[in-house]
């Protein structure tokens, strides 16, 4: 019925403003003045004022400096005149000049820490010269190259082998989570940090590698870090292999140091004076200020000259603003000239990513709303103008409770420096910073805390235990995590029974280590043997790694969509039974695209979860559990609940919840299907905090299954004290 379709709409538009609201960091709110001719689009202008430039910024090249200058804001148009050959603009590359001594210092090191500044052609090129000097010859060795972010791991591979006008997948590929884009052909190979680190599995000395690059190092990863200290082992072992360390922060001794004062090689910057703006006044809502500077921006600046790059912090804002953008272009019709929006994050599709190299047709401007991975990993040529709020999501670990989640926050000075420097790579830029300059000073941190150091380590943990590293203390960590997250890690794994009580990997570990998927996730996997279910299981943990968006609510539509949700849910109180139902109607219907349009479903999740079951399927094998289906319902949950015992809440009266363990107070996500009828007991797949800590993915749970299934974590007066009286927080 509409009427609770209609509350679920109004609690989401609720929790976005409460968000919006709680990130009203710095001060009190003061709007600019109006400007009038824009009073249509603006409402108000958001004032700035200029500020310092950039320190360094004087080009290194001298001929370009002076070309440049000449050239001055017509520096744009001119490169879109210029039919450059591919070939040609690779040797327009800062990198491009010091190729001979580059190959020269690695033929002479072992190892080599290279920096330089953003887009100076680190990542495309250098495997590049590895592979016409020669390193990919003998023996049909691979050059490996490692990217934080899938998606930059992905749009490098489509350049580079463009570049080298070879199809994607052949000579060059990618591997990233649950998709591997290589064939025996390939000898440039980009990677996600973690399908490396996985690949230390199957080969623990990476035989079939001559070169590893560990690029993007300074953004600290966690799968990056703990390879630092894989490589730097292995780099002992194999004389015959190249290590290369690449990062574009100037801070490259921590590197040297760490890999026994490895040499530094610098490829000197070409990056042209920034001016910087801040804000006058602190900006209460930092997505209205970005919307209003840029469009600001769009009709102030002359028309083709120079691109807008606007830092967002993640997929949902940069919707949300593609939106308003729309809106308001809409309403201004033809009296501004054409701006083309270009959204990257994570998940856009790989068609739509390509989209935001194309340069914007004559007279028209592009902005490309981004998350950061424009900060160092993706170079778009043409940007002039950077819009950057201040703010970026950040992970966060509580080892006393072990939750982990995502936060918004604002970034550190250096990410502030990084993002401000994408709009003078080809020409002098502009930085407009959504906070006031005293906000940058003193409320800034100078560099962001290593991954390491704030997330659950179970994962890493398990690998690291399935590579035959025990000592876990002694382990050749850049920056140590904190000795509690180890621990809590160490207790985790031994819940799961990954770990026995000496610390030593069980076979049940062993297996778990096989999947490339959250220990939770991969012990519910292993434990599907026992119920005889590890079809369904594999589906559900295909849909959960699927993606988020599973199911699309057009505006329009809300009624018919959730009675369509309600149906996936029919007499379970169980999203991961939902999920299921949704995944085998899907395949009953032949995997029909139609079938999705019927039922609200996001075909593309679906394809995907297709694809990720598939490769649960064959890793299943590898483990030797035999496929075997169950048409209880209840064995599938205890499955789950294997893998999820320390997700279990219970009911209070209020209608919140209460962690059994770590008595943290968590509520039902208004998008779950069990929210109408919230079970006594339940476990969760996942935390997230916004305005509350949510529960995502709720399924109902007997509390008998938590001493049955995990005897050493629970016990029965865990389950059977009664419930708390509690005061109704009454909002009569
Ligand atoms: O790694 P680094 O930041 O030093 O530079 P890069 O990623 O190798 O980028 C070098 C050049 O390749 C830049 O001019 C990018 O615009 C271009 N590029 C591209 O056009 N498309 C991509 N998918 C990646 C890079
Ligand atoms: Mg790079």
């Amino acid at each position: 019925d509409g009427k609770t379709a209609n509350a679920y709409t109004e609690q989401e538009a609720w929790e976005e403003q409460q968000i919006r609201k709680s990130r009203l960091q710095f001060g009190s709110m003061d709007r600019g003045r109006r400007g009038d001719e824009y009073e249509l689009l603006l409402d108000d202008g958001v004032e700035f004022v200029r500020s310092t430039v950039m320190a360094g910024t004087v080009p290194a090249d001298d001929d370009d400096a002076a070309a440049a200058a000449a050239a001055g804001d017509e520096y744009q148009a001119e490169a879109m005149d210029t039919k450059a050959t591919l070939q040609d603009e690779r040797k327009t590359l800062p990198v491009y000049k010091l190729k001979d001594d580059l190959l020269k210092a690695i033929a002479e090191h072992q190892v080599l820490i290279v920096v330089g500044e953003t887009g100076s052609g680190k990542t495309t090129q250098i495997p590049q010269y590895l592979h016409e000097a020669g390193y990919t010859a003998e023996g049909r060795k691979k050059v490996a190259c490692t990217q934080p972010r899938r998606v930059a791991a992905m749009s490098v591979a489509a350049r580079v082998a463009e570049e080298m006008g070879v199809k994607l997948g052949d000579e060059v590929g990618y591997s990233i989570r649950f998709e591997d884009c290589t064939s025996e052909k390939t000898v440039i190979k980009y990677m996600t940090d973690g399908m490396l680190l996985r690949e230390f599995l199957g080969e623990p000395d990476l035989g079939s590698y001559s070169v590893v690059v560990v690029d993007e190092a300074h953004e600290r990863t966690l799968a990056t870090d703990i390879l630092f200290g894989l490589v730097k082992d292995i780099a002992r072992l194999r004389p015959d292999m190249k290590l290369l360390i690449s990062s574009a922060t100037l801070n490259a001794d921590k590197f040297s140091d760490f890999f026994d004062a490895a040499p530094i090689f610098r490829i000197p910057g070409r990056r042209f004076e920034v001016g910087i703006h801040y804000t006058v006044a602190p900006e209460a809502d930092y997505i209205d200020a970005a919307v209003v500077t840029v469009l600001q921006l769009h009709v102030t600046e002359p028309p083709g000259g120079g691109d807008i790059l606007l830092f967002l912090t993640g997929q949902e804002e940069i919707e949300t603003v593609e939106e308003i953008l729309r809106q308001r272009l809409r309403v201004l019709g033809g009296m501004v000239a054409e701006l083309v929006i270009c959204p990257i994050y994570a998940n856009l599709p790989a068609e739509l990513q390509a989209k935001i190299f194309e340069p914007a047709p004559p007279g028209a401007r592009k902005v490309v709303l981004a998350t950061n991975i424009a900060e160092t990993s993706l170079t778009i040529d043409g940007i002039k103008y950077v819009v950057d709020p201040g703010f970026c999501k950040v992970k966060s670990y509580n080892p006393r409770t072990g939750m982990e989640s995502l936060l918004v926050a604002p970034v550190s000075r250096a990410s502030a420096e990084q993002r401000a420097g994408r709009s003078g790579r080809t020409g002098p830029g502009k930085c407009f910073r959504l906070y006031t300059e005293y906000n940058f000073v003193s409320d800034l941190d100078d560099d962001a805390v290593p991954e390491i150091q704030r997330s659950n380590l179970a994962s890493v943990v398990l690998a690291l235990k399935a590579l035959g590293i025990n000592d876990l203390v002694g382990f050749d960590f850049m920056d140590p995590p904190p000795a509690e997250s180890l621990l809590k890690a160490l207790e985790e794994l031994f819940a799961l029974g990954a770990l026995n009580s000496r610390g030593e990997l069980t076979k049940t570990g062993r297996r778990m280590a096989e999947f490339p998927l959250d220990p939770m996730l991969s012990k519910a996997i292993v434990a599907s043997e026992r119920y005889g279910c590890s079809e369904e299981v594999i589906t559900i943990a295909a849909m959960l790694s699927a993606g988020n968006a599973v199911f699309y609510r057009p505006r329009d539509k809300r009624v018919h969509t959730d009675a369509a949700r309600r149906g996936f849910h029919a007499g379970n109180a169980s999203d991961h039974v939902a999920l299921l139902n949704v995944y085998n109607a899907w395949a009953e219907s032949g995997y029909s695209p139609q079938w999705c349009r019927e039922s609200f479903v996001q075909h593309r999740t679906m394809r995907r979860a297709r694809d990720v079951r598939d490769q649960l399927g064959a890793l299943l094998e590898r483990v030797e559990i035999a496929p075997c289906s169950s048409a209880d319902l209840d064995a599938v949950r205890k499955a789950v609940t294997a893998g999820y015992f320390r997700h279990a809440a219970r009911l209070q009266r209020d209608g919140s919840y209460r962690a059994v363990k770590s008595r943290q107070t968590v509520f039902v996500h208004p998008s779950s299907g069990v929210a109408q009828a919230p079970p006594r007991w339940a476990l969760y797949h996942e935390l997230v905090l916004t305005t509350k800590e949510y529960m995502r993915q709720v399924t109902e749970l007997k509390p008998e299954w938590l001493v049955e299934i995990a005897p050493h974590y629970y016990e029965r007066k865990d389950v059977d004290e009664p419930e708390p009286k509690k005061m109704a927080v009454a909002a009569a």
